[in-house]
């Protein structure tokens, strides 16, 4: 992108430039949004019975983390209308439109209760955190006897010795990651710091090294604020991976190799990022050290994915739109029916690039498909307990989850 930016380039060499790299990628982007030559299945053609759970405090949850030993789920949620008027990675860029409520909601998930709402709940913030929470991507790691949470944290820019608000247009949104505490068996969430960086571009999910102090973040484009150079990225491809440390604060940009809007990323453990590349429908593994990073392993599913979710084995749980114009409509009217959405299930050892997987020309597994929308939410992340065989299916635009029971 640098390239574009400089002046001495002439406008028509930019633009030709810009043409070829359009022609180079149109066929693949066409094959990526249309679902053409992909069979979209029933949901009926899966071995699941599937509710949905509606309530205000489970709408827009873009992410989610379950406590395979406490039996929790966290989520992460905003007010949908919140979401379709701010939201930087997918430039939606009213500040006024923020609902300044977005929350950690809470689930007991193998207690449904009476009201079939499964002890929802959301966490409270402590005191001692100044100011609003806007939520995307999170993680969260079991240390000692409390939860600690990762959040990426999207504030609108404001001028640090006046407290102005900055033009967004101009200079992005000022992300960060926030990182609390949660004790066991408190409902509030303990502020422990900030940490802010130019490696944090415009971030979209986390993973969490098992030291629980490094961290990898996916930068969904390379361009922070919006505008032309930003919006070439769909054909250029853009975005990056760092890699931070919690106790130092400090961050680096591991990578940009592979990054087509970077987008959900999975620890798969030994240094080992699993990171779904949305504008190109692969996911790339790479192997971070302190040093360098390389790219381990590439799987083609030529479909916009969206957020990776390991389960307790390792396998990993993926969400994807196998229909990019049903999404674009859902979008503009969250209330009314959502987008068809696909789960895959990817086996580590796949993505550690240790063995191959065919599946009816997929590198991985197929495990729920909701053609007709009958049951699923619009699907941005799915989260898998393999001790219940059962899966909990959340989306940023959606104003209810969905939890699907294995039977088989
Ligand atoms: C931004 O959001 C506010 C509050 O929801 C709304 O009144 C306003 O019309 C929105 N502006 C634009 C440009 O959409
Ligand atoms: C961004 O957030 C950081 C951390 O809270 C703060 O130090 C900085 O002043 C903010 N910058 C802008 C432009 O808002």
């Amino acid at each position: 992108m640098s390239l574009l930016s400089k002046s001495k380039y002439p406008l028509s060499a930019v633009v030709l430039l810009g043409a070829v790299i359009y022609a180079l990628r149109i066929h693949e982007i066409v094959l990526l949004i249309l679902p053409i030559f992909r069979v979209i299945q029933p949901i009926e053609d899966f071995p699941y019975t599937c509710e949905r759970v509606e309530h205000p405090l489970l709408a827009g949850c873009e992410d989610m983390w379950l406590d395979h030993e406490g039996r929790k789920l966290y989520a992460a949620c905003a007010s949908i209308e919140g979401r379709t008027g701010w939201s930087p990675g997918a430039d939606l860029w009213n500040v006024s439109a923020r609902d300044r409520a977005d929350h950690i909601s809470v689930l007991d998930i193998d207690d449904p209760g009476s009201d079939g709402l499964y002890g929802l709940h959301q966490l409270k913030i402590g005191s001692e955190y100044p100011g609003d929470l806007d939520l995307h991507g999170l993680d969260v790691r079991r240390i000692g006897d409390k939860l600690r949470f990762w959040l990426i944290n999207h504030r609108p820019p404001v001028n640090p010795k006046t407290g102005e608000p900055l033009n967004v247009y101009e200079v992005g949104a000022n992300s960060t990651v926030e990182i609390f505490d949660l004790k066991l068996g408190s409902e509030t969430l303990q502020h422990v710091k900030t940490i802010f960086s130019d490696a944090i571009v415009t971030p979209n999910d986390l993973a969490v090294d098992e030291d629980g102090i490094g961290f990898a973040v996916t930068n969904d484009h390379t361009n922070k604020a919006p505008g032309y150079s930003r919006g070439l990225e769909l054909f250029t491809g853009g975005g990056s991976v760092s890699y931070c440390r919690s106790d130092s604060g400090e961050c680096r940009i591991a990578t940009r190799e592979g990054c087509y809007m970077a987008n959900g990323i999975a620890n798969l453990g030994q240094g080992l990022f699993a990171v779904s590349q949305t504008g190109r429908g692969i996911v790339v593994t790479y192997k971070v050290d302190e040093e360098k990073t390389i790219l381990v392993n590439e799987l083609d599913f030529q479909v916009p994915l969206d957020n990776t979710s390991p389960d307790e084995n390792g396998d990993v749980f993926m969400a994807a739109f196998p229909d990019a114009r049903a999404l674009f409509n859902a979008a503009k009217d969250p209330y009314g029916v959502p987008a068809p959405a696909t789960v895959y299930m990817i086996p580590r050892q796949v993505l550690q690039g240790k063995q191959t997987h065919e599946y009816k020309g997929l590198p991985a597994i197929k495990v729920l498909e909701d053609r007709d929308s009958k049951h699923l939410p619009t699907t941005t992340v799915v989260v898998h307990d393999a001790k219940t065989k059962r899966l909990f299916l959340a989306g940023v635009l959606s104003p209810f989850i969905g939890i699907c029971k294995n039977n088989s």
